[in-house]
């Protein structure tokens, strides 16, 4: 009796440990975590390199329009590459919705 149980209970954690890492590994499209991993780093980088000069913006109270002309003026200024340039707007914009 005492068998049954134990072995029932070590193939339950032997299922319980295999079936979560398999899955996670099966569910996650390259193109979809990179996009997360840019919307992080533009975060990041707004909220590092966009307060120096004055309080850091509130991302809600421009339009996706707008942004785009603030941020032709801001990058420069924040000496933000091309690709931080594109992952703070994308950013900025991504909590206006
Ligand atoms: C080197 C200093 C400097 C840095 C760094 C900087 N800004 Fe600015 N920012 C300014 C100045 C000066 C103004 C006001 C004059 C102007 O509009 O050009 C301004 C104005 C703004 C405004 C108001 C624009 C408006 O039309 O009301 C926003 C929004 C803004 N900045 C966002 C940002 C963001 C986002 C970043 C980071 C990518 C950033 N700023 C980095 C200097 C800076």
């Amino acid at each position: 009796m005492k068998n049954i149980f134990l072995t029932a209970f070590v193939s339950s954690l032997l299922l319980a440990s295999c079936t979560p890492k398999s899955s996670s590994v099966a569910e996650a499209p390259k193109s979809a975590t990179s996009t997360a991993e840019q919307m992080a780093q533009g975060k990041t980088i707004f909220e590092n390199s966009c307060k120096r000069c004055h309080g850091l913006p509130d991302p809600t109270a421009y339009t996706s329009v707008q942004w785009v002309g603030i941020m032709n003026s801001m990058a420069p200024k924040a000496k933000l590459t091309d690709e931080q340039h594109q992952w703070v707007y994308d950013y900025v914009v991504s909590v206006k919705k």
